[in-house]
């Protein structure tokens, strides 16, 4: 440890004046107004003495199934808050919901960013609770708060319980490709399918598997956004809500003491989450939410720096998609704080990064155990050695792809095939089970058009399912490349988020039928065999066929977007602006 990574944060003086005072804190008209409306909720008027007053920015919603129990937790958030002597409301903004929202629900999540940055800033409010769950719903509300920087700290909803069918592990999402596959490849019934269906989802929650929504819990907790212990307590689990009440407590002392996102939000902060990230086999969406989360912070955190603090680190979480149990079995077996040991104790963290506690990484963590070692596995009998993402690049992808090498087959690292070329998500569909396709275990699957710009919204795509002809041989997996996500419970050689992307002319775009391309993750290398006058040429003769949107947020969203290299954040929204009080105009 080095001086500049030793803690530096100075609490501020308590009392003094808070923001919320330039609504609440006076006799003139405009104090009156806003504290007599409040007061229709039935708020006694001590309440409005200057002490701190806690948002609560809930992602509820019926329409966002695995928040679905957040008006309960935000409940218990309340009951911390009063006790710790502060004043609570809660507020709803836009919930980004991963299951039903079309096209993608990344194309909301910079949306949600930009109401939660909005509500922060134009509301009487000196800190807040953010209460997330499904995937995008965690970054979209670290962004926004971070764009503002008062007090703010996550709870998260936690993930379902375990589903079981047949006496089989199911994991969210994870069983779901698995069966579908199966269904192509013969083995399994329709019928049979349609009853797994009931077992998926045994609880409130979001997914069991280390997926996006728990690898982001696991980065929140990882960056110092959490209390320890938060990723992994089962929704439904009583601890689950003993935390929102701690969290609760906890906000009030962090506006007494201004810690504020952008004390913990270090350099440092980040390099623990990507370490984090690989020794939970955690998913590729955490690399475009980590980056727009830096952005948001002036962090100078770049796609390369995911492979140079990854690459060492050991997958030591066997989860699925990666490896074989559930989240509530990492609960169990100790949860987060046991990895964050774990890497700490072996010398692979910056142990002093301050967190929402007020305490560091490392004082948080110094005393949990293991109580499951298979579960949470000894280095030695780790999943991979290299369980960090891996960034590729070549003239296939200039500014970058990424590869989860935990999720891939180890025969497929380095490999050679022909390429077969799905111009869009449409092509794909209308081809992939035609068994006059030209197209065998050894191709390369090449998927376009489904980035940022030109999905719209770089939808979980690009774990393309195989063509039955080539499961029916028993055969589960091929390299498939494409400028998509992928969901975070998914598996397979997939490479992903290639920048720049086809619709805005990437080198993606112009790849052919029969071009052969060339995986090396060894070298971090992906080529496409054709001169570079071939590809300057190819590349001049290139007009998308994508039609630009009129109106409306979807044009905002194509005019702004950046790649996935950067977050995939707009332009317009990178950096943090601050909390100075609006004018009141009343
Ligand atoms: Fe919401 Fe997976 S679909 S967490």
């Amino acid at each position: 440890m080095t001086d500049s990574e030793k803690n530096k944060f100075v609490p501020k003086e308590w009392p003094r004046k808070l923001r919320s005072t330039e609504w609440f804190g006076g006799t003139s008209r405009d104090h009156i107004y806003h504290r007599s409306w409040m007061k229709n909720q039935g708020l006694p008027a001590d309440l409005f003495d200057g002490r701190p007053v806690i948002g609560i920015c809930n992602t509820w919603s019926q329409l966002t199934p695995c928040n679905s129990h957040l008006r309960d937790l935000a409940e218990r958030v309340k009951h911390g808050i009063y006790e710790a002597g502060g004043l609570p409301l809660e507020f709803p903004v836009f919930s980004v919901g991963e299951s039903s929202l079309r096209p993608t629900a990344m194309m909301y999540r910079n949306m949600a960013a930009m109401d939660v940055e909005e509500a922060l800033r134009a509301n009487p409010l000196d800190g807040v609770v953010l209460l997330a769950g499904c995937d995008k719903t965690t970054p979209a509300l670290i962004m926004g708060a971070c764009s503002v920087d008062i007090p703010a700290i996550v709870v998260s909803g936690g993930p379902m319980l375990n589903g079981y069918f047949r006496g089989e592990r199911v994991g969210s999402g994870t069983a779901l490709w698995q069966m579908s596959e199966d269904i192509k490849a013969g083995k399994m019934t329709q019928e049979d399918f349609l009853e797994a269906e009931q077992s998926m989802s045994r609880s409130v929650g979001s997914c069991n598997t280390m997926g996006t929504a728990s690898t982001m819990a696991s980065m929140a907790e990882a960056l110092g956004l959490a209390l320890s212990g938060n990723a992994a307590i089962p929704a439904v689990d009583s601890r689950r809500r003993v935390m929102a009440h701690l969290t609760g407590r906890r906000i009030v002392d962090m506006v007494k003491d201004d810690l504020k996102p952008s004390d913990i939000l270090t350099r440092q902060a980040f390099e623990n989450a990507i370490r984090v990230n690989g020794a939970i086999g955690g998913s590729t969406n955490a690399v475009i939410h980590l980056l727009a989360i830096a952005g948001r912070v002036g962090v100078d955190l770049t796609l390369d720096d995911w492979d140079k603090f990854g690459q060492d680190i050991a997958t030591i979480v066997n989860l699925m998609p990666s490896g074989k149990y559930l989240m509530e079995e990492f609960f169990y077996a100790g949860g987060l704080p046991v990895v964050i040991k774990h890497l700490a104790e072996a010398g692979k963290l910056h142990n002093n990064a301050l967190t929402v506690s007020g305490s560091s990484i490392w004082e948080e963590v110094q005393n949990v155990k293991n109580w499951n070692p298979d579960v949470i596995l000894p280095v030695d009998k780790a999943l991979t050695q290299k369980g960090g993402i891996v960034v590729l690049k070549g003239n296939l992808a200039p500014k970058g792809a990424v590869l989860k090498p935990s999720a891939a087959s180890e025969h497929l690292l380095q490999h050679r095939g022909r390429a077969v070329v799905f111009e869009d998500i449409d092509d794909y569909k209308a081809k992939i089970n035609d068994e006059n396709l030209d197209i065998d275990e050894n191709c390369v699957m090449v998927l376009k058009n489904c980035g940022p710009k030109g999905y719209p919204g770089m939808a979980e795509v690009g774990n393309m399912g195989l063509p039955p002809k080539v499961l029916r041989k028993g055969i589960k997996d091929m390299v498939r490349i494409s400028d998509a996500r992928m969901s975070g419970t998914a598996y397979g050689t997939v490479v992903l988020h290639t920048t720049p992307e086809a619709a805005a002319g990437g080198p993606l775009a112009v790849i052919q039928n029969g071009d052969m391309i060339e995986l090396d993750v060894k070298n971090r290398r992906l080529h496409v065999d054709i001169s570079d006058e071939e590809m300057a040429q190819r590349l001049a003769n290139w007009k998308s066929h994508l039609e630009n949107p009129k109106g409306g947020y979807i044009k905002l969203f194509h005019d702004h977007v950046q790649g996935a290299d950067t977050g995939a954040d707009f332009d317009f929204l990178k950096g943090c602006r601050g909390a100075a009080v609006p004018k009141d105009s009343h």
